[in-house]
């Protein structure tokens, strides 16, 4: 079993469109253990995308993902991760597959609706940037045996 962060950002949320992208990942079986909603601070942000300070996107990254509330949730099942990054589609939505979230919603590469680690470091690390471990629940769902492998 894996773990990632997936955050439906401001776009996601001023659209009206929080219920359609979780259900394309919830529809696909991965389980949801942790979930909330919140407006992410400047200082949060840079924690966040610090691997892009210095890039020219950074600056309209950053006062895009702290300009209105987001939310954000811990996804569960194997191989989550590259589930998740295969579900969301490429970062810019002309490239992105159809039947992506980001092909089926979007159009421009900063307000691409949703983030999903990449990689299971990234995955850790930010986890512990929105959540303790204690707000992660770990519990089974009635249909897990239909939709996880067996072991
Ligand atoms: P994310 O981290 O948000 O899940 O997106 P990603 O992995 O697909 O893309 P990444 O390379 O990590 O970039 C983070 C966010 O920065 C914005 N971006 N703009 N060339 C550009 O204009 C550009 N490149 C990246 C996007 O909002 C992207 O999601
Ligand atoms: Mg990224």
């Amino acid at each position: 079993m894996e773990r990632t962060l997936v955050i439906v950002k401001p776009d996601g949320v001023q659209r009206g469109l929080i219920g359609p992208i979780i259900t394309c990942l919830e529809r696909r079986g991965l389980r949801i253990v942790a979930m909330k909603m919140m407006q992410i601070d400047e200082a949060l942000a840079r924690r966040h995308y610090a691997e892009h300070e210095g890039k020219p996107f950074y600056p309209g990254l950053i006062s895009f993902i702290t300009s209105a509330p987001v939310v954000v949730m811990v996804l569960e099942g194997p191989d989550a991760i590259e589930i998740t990054r295969a579900t969301m589609g490429a970062t810019n939505p002309a490239q992105a597959l159809p039947g992506t979230i980001r092909a089926d919603y979007g159009l421009d590469s900063r307000r691409n609706l949703i983030h999903g680690s990449d990689g299971p470091e990234s995955a850790q690390r930010e986890i512990a940037l929105y959540f303790t471990e204690s707000e992660i629940l770990s519990y089974q769902r009635a249909i897990d045996p239909w939709i996880l492998p067996n072991e």
